[in-house]
């Protein structure tokens, strides 16, 4: 079978807009009062105070949420975090996510779709 150009592009406006209707329900004021436990490590929102912890604030949602899906599952290993993200569930992950991604960062998304 043979797509057109056009039915491609609309197919992949199809997925990001279901990646983002997607990310949409997930509840930031929740994730800001989930992240509590993340503060010492990670810094109020998401600027962390040492360069021994990875800024996550302005992050991209999908990518904070596949990453402790990752750390969760063991995909990516570290002790700290795998400990850490043990107890999260996917509405958690999704909530902080949210949260951390809606935070002014040091990162600054280009929004080119
Ligand atoms: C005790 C310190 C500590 C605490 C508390 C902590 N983290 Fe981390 N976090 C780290 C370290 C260290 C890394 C880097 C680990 C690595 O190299 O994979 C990290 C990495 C991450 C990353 C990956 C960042 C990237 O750019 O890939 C995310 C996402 C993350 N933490 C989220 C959280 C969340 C959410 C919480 C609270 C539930 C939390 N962390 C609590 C120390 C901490």
């Amino acid at each position: 079978m043979k797509f057109s150009a056009g039915a491609a592009a609309a197919l992949t406006a199809l997925t990001l807009t279901a990646g983002i209707l997607t990310a949409a329900a997930a509840d930031v004021d929740a994730g800001r009062a989930k992240a509590q436990q993340c503060i010492a490590c990670h810094g109020d929102s998401g600027i962390s105070p040492s360069g021994a912890f990875p800024n996550l604030a302005g992050q991209h949602a999908e990518y904070l949420v596949q990453t402790l899906r990752d750390y969760k599952s063991g995909v990516r290993k570290n002790a700290v975090m795998g400990a850490l993200v043990g107890a999260l569930s996917e509405e958690d992950m999704q909530d902080i996510a949210a949260f951390y991604a809606s935070q002014p960062g040091l990162f600054t998304p280009v929004k080119n779709w």
